[in-house]
């Protein structure tokens, strides 16, 4: 997959698989803009990529809040004229049982997650029909099919939602050529779940995958760029699981599955 002369705007991108994908996008040439509310996190990553002489731009700003999306969406069209890839990866779960959850939590989660991708796609549509990729991949999740066990409800909710918005942007911005698909990670190693787990729980997790393992932060990145990439040309309004087939998991673990089966 190559690059070059792209311009790719990745959300969430001081960690994580925003970080990865803003790694592997430059690594293939891109040039990056990288969208956080982290503003020291965006300075370490700034002076990475110096180390490279990888071009990046850092914008801070908070997802949640709109005015500040305009403003930095703004401030990005003085600087790129155009966009050929928008990653949506920023991205916050809150972990309180449904009965306790507080209406400002949910919105928070919400805010974040899907209407922040919303705001995001919607004001950057004019700098990526300006694009030759013109492809957006959301970051939604497993959770967004089945429960989260990272988050609560209202990240469920939230990435259910990333799926929708991702069917019905492709729908109508295939008139402008924008392709528009969403990536369903199973559990990641990123400080979102690092934070929330312990080493035995996530050996647990590991036992439940059938590949046996995490997915890496930059396995993520990869599915991320292939479906910005041309070989997608075709692939519009779609989700692709990143999960090492815990999807296809239905009650036994896998290890109890195959140890029935192995003499
Ligand atoms: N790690 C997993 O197992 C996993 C699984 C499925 C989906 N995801 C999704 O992947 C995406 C990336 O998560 P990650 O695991 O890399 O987490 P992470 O915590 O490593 O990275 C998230 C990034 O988003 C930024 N961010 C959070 N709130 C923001 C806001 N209001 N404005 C701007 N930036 C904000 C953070 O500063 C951080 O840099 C998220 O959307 C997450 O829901 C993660």
């Amino acid at each position: 997959m190559d690059y070059t002369a792209c311009h790719v705007v990745v959300t969430g991108a001081a960690s994580g698989i925003g970080l990865a994908t803003a790694h592997a996008a430059a690594e293939r040439g891109a040039q990056v803009i990288a969208l956080d509310r982290d503003a020291s996190a965006l300075q370490r990553m700034q002076a990475k990529f110096s180390e490279r002489a990888w071009p990046l731009t850092t914008l801070p700003v908070d997802l949640a809040d709109e005015a500040a999306i305009r403003d930095v969406v703004a401030r990005l069209a003085t600087l790129s004229p155009k966009i050929d890839l928008l990653v949506n990866s920023a991205g916050i779960v809150s972990r309180g049982l449904f009965e306790d959850t507080a209406l400002a939590d949910w919105q928070r989660v919400l805010s974040v997650n899907l209407t922040g991708s919303f705001l995001c796609l919607q004001q950057m549509v004019p700098l990526l029909r300006a694009g030759t990729g013109r492809a957006v991949v959301n970051v939604a999740s497993l959770a967004a099919k089945r429960v989260s066990h990272t988050g609560g409800a209202s990240y469920t909710a939230a990435k259910a939602g990333v799926l929708g918005l991702t069917r019905h942007a492709a729908f109508e911005l295939a008139a402008h050529g924008i392709r528009v698909n969403a990536v369903c990670p199973g559990p990641v190693l990123t400080a979102m779940t690092l934070n929330a787990t312990t080493q035995a729980a996530r050996q647990q997790v590991a036992e439940m995958v059938p590949l046996g393992e995490w997915s890496t932060p930059e396995d993520v990145a990869h599915a991320i760029l292939f479906l910005g990439s041309p070989l997608a040309r075709m692939i519009t309004g779609t989700t692709l699981d990143i999960d090492g087939g815990l999807s296809l998991v239905t009650g036994t673990s896998y290890a109890a599955y195959r140890a029935a089966r192995e003499k």
